[in-house]
């Protein structure tokens, strides 16, 4: 029986990847950077199944061009704001992604943020490394304390909750706004908030939310003036949630006390974004997932879902599962 045919805008790590292979005629981008948009155009015309990543934008016209044959767009990812996914549903492509097994590595980023934003630890090594380290000093160095402060959560779901187990741990205070959660999380105290209030009470406030056109833009000038000068603001969900100018403003100006961002506008960040020239701002490269075992997990969980979506089955996990019910 001959193989289905498949696309993989690059290749995933080994375990998903020899799944794919035993199963699959593949044709896999080699190259470092992402395929260009033509050339995904053109693959998926002749292909039953696209393994993507985030870096890839799957949009409108990407899926029309798609040929009849196409059955599954997997991506090896939890966030699909890289796909047009009322248009994949249109065209009834199930679109898969890799939710649950990033959780803990993104909520240790985040966590991993927070701490280097609000103690310093950037900053502090760049003032050794550079040779302005004149003597210890009382007020040298100081930054924001854990203990008893507050940390508001934007997006209470896996990984906002994989957060606030960790902020428990220190002594945090947890505040969010999603309504509705009758136990925010068990054997953690956290108090479901109004957005104002949010804003108003957070000492950190990390993001957690998906893309969504909702969720674009919406932490802008007006709220950065609600923060508190000592505010600490955490991004590892999507760079477009954040206004990057109006946040270069409040750093610069001290609005807020620092900032620190896996995800940016553009990716990768270009070095004379006037953000990077802020002691007060942490950037790092989109890798809140990048641990050796999540890593692969993703890849396979993105290979299983391809699999699923090759033999008409339901995909393990699928953002559109309309598209079953239209069949
Ligand atoms: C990473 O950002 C992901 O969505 O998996």
């Amino acid at each position: 029986m001959t193989k289905p045919k498949v696309f993989l805008t690059r290749p995933i790590l080994e375990s998903g990847m020899r799944i794919v292979l035993e199963n699959c005629q593949a044709d896999v981008w080699p190259g470092e950077l992402p395929p260009s948009h033509e050339f995904i155009l053109e693959h998926v015309k002749v292909v039953d199944g696209l393994l993507c990543q985030l870096t890839d934008p799957i949009d409108k016209e990407v899926i029309n061009a798609a040929g009849q044959g196409l059955k599954v767009i997997s991506n090896c990812a939890v966030g699909v704001d890289n796909i047009d996914v009322a248009a994949a549903t249109g065209r009834g492509f199930p679109v898969g992604n890799t939710p649950g097994v990033l959780t803990d590595a993104t909520a240790d980023l985040a966590f991993a943020l927070l701490l280097a934003a609000g103690r310093r630890v950037v900053e502090g090594d760049r003032v050794v490394k550079q040779g302005k380290w004149k003597t210890w000093g009382l007020g040298f160095m100081l930054g924001a304390d854990l203990r008893g402060a507050t940390l508001g959560i934007l997006g209470f779901g896996r990984i906002g909750r994989a957060v606030a187990r960790r902020a428990a741990g220190f002594g945090m205070e947890i505040i969010f706004t999603e309504p509705g959660i009758a136990e925010a999380e068990p054997g953690i105290s956290a108090a479901q908030v109004d957005f104002e209030t949010l804003l108003q009470r957070s000492d950190f406030l990390s993001l957690h939310c998906p893309l969504t056109a909702e969720t674009r833009g919406m932490i802008n000038v007006a709220v950065f003036k609600k923060l508190k000068p000592t505010a600490v603001l955490i991004n590892t969900a999507r760079g477009p949630i954040v206004d990057q100018g109006a946040l270069y403003e409040a750093l610069r100006s001290k609005t807020i006390f620092a900032a620190a961002l896996d995800v940016t506008v553009p990716e990768p960040l270009p070095v004379d974004s006037p953000l990077l020239t802020l002691e007060n701002c942490i950037v790092v490269p989109h890798m809140a997932s990048a641990s050796r075992q999540t890593r692969q997990k993703m890849s396979e969980m993105a290979a299983e879902n391809l699999l699923a979506g090759l033999r008409g089955e339901k995909l393990p996990n699928c953002v559109n599962p309309a598209v079953y019910g239209a069949r």
